[in-house]
């Protein structure tokens, strides 16, 4: 059985379990990560065991500091302001990976570059005491919601997994913002996330260009496989009226016609405010999807903000499963 640990009182256990090759679930400020040491080749295929996640979609490594950062990846000056800047926090950067990084090559799934994050709180307290870089995907099975509470981690990966630290509810709610910069200078938003655009293109002072390069024949950040984020139920966008025998994820003060038929109802934010809304988002699906209706309706969320973010996951939680 797994045990859950409040995160005061977890630091050693999880050492000793890391220590050992074995994973463990944290709370970050974004999401629960399913973390091990991105040093050792069995943690990191314990990692993709865990989640049932495909090798080919590559980890982000967790770092503590800066200096272990720059061990691992190669900074160019525009990404070395963002880390300066949002670090720790919820951004992650891609970049050229070091030869002598020490990275399990399963981590990047043989990239030849490397996703890096320094996490605030817990995960940060953690990764300074083992003095390794973790490895950690968000800890949900593959293809399902991301867990933004330790009930939700053991009662998804609960039979696979030894420990999970409990940090209470993540304050983000959303994953991390993913950017690569270019070596042309081009700044490229590979995920939305916890990060607005507009925020790291005031620091950046250039416009996130959207997508991978080249489309979908480049490496995708497989976050960006269409059916990613599903849950139980399908889920239908844009909902101005309620359906019969729909369960509503409302946004805001006003309700779509007809809302008092719903089976489930649950308000992302009263008041419209995107930040709430992101933090509550994966859980009021779950709730949602409690409520056993076979069609989630969502209200529309505006685009601005972590608005972009939101929509990014209702729109892969929306789409055909494969
Ligand atoms: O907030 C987060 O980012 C959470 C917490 C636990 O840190 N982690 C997370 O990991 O969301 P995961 O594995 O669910 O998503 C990481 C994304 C994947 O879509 C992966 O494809 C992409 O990062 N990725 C990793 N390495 C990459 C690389 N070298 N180039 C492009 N994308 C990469
Ligand atoms: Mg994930």
């Amino acid at each position: 059985m797994v045990e859950i640990l409040p995160a005061d009182r977890a630091l050693a256990p999880a050492l000793a379990l890391l220590g050992a090759g074995e994973v463990v679930a944290i709370p970050t400020e974004t999401v629960y990560g399913l973390a091990g040491d991105a040093t050792n080749g069995e943690a990191v295929a314990r990692i993709f065991e865990a989640k049932g996640r495909p090798r080919f979609n590559p980890l982000i490594a967790h770092v503590s500091d800066m200096e272990m950062a720059e061990r691992i990846g190669v900074f160019d000056p525009l990404s070395r302001r963002l880390a300066e800047k949002f670090w720790p926090g919820p951004l992650t950067l891609v970049l050229p990976l070091r030869e002598d990084a020490g990275i399990h090559p399963l981590v990047t799934a043989g990239l030849a570059t490397i996703a890096l994050r320094m996490p605030r709180g817990f995960g940060g307290e953690l990764i300074a005491r083992l003095g390794r870089p973790l490895a950690a995907p968000s800890a949900n099975s593959s293809g399902r919601i991301s867990a933004t509470s330790a009930q939700a981690v053991a009662a998804d990966l609960g039979e696979r997994i030894r420990l999970v630290v409990d940090g209470g509810p993540t304050p983000v709610g959303l994953e991390s913002t993913i950017v690569k910069a270019e070596p042309d200078g081009t700044l490229r938003l590979l995920r939305p996330g916890g990060v607005a655009a507009s925020e790291i293109e005031a620091v950046a002072g250039t416009a996130l260009v959207r997508g991978a390069a080249g489309g979908q024949a480049a490496v995708q950040a497989p976050g960006m496989l269409a059916s990613h984020y599903a849950p139980n139920a399908s889920v239908r966008l844009g909902a101005t009226e309620l359906r019969p025998g729909e369960a509503l994820l409302a946004f805001g003060p006003r309700r779509a016609a007809g809302w008092r038929q719903a089976v489930a109802v649950e308000n992302l934010s009263e008041s419209g405010d995107l930040r709430e809304a992101a933090s509550r988002l994966f859980s009021a699906l779950q709730a949602l999807d409690r409520s056993g209706a076979a069609t989630i309706a969502a209200e529309p969320v505006p685009m601005e903000g972590l608005g972009e973010a939101i929509n990014d996951r209702l729109s892969r939680a929306a789409a055909p499963r494969g």
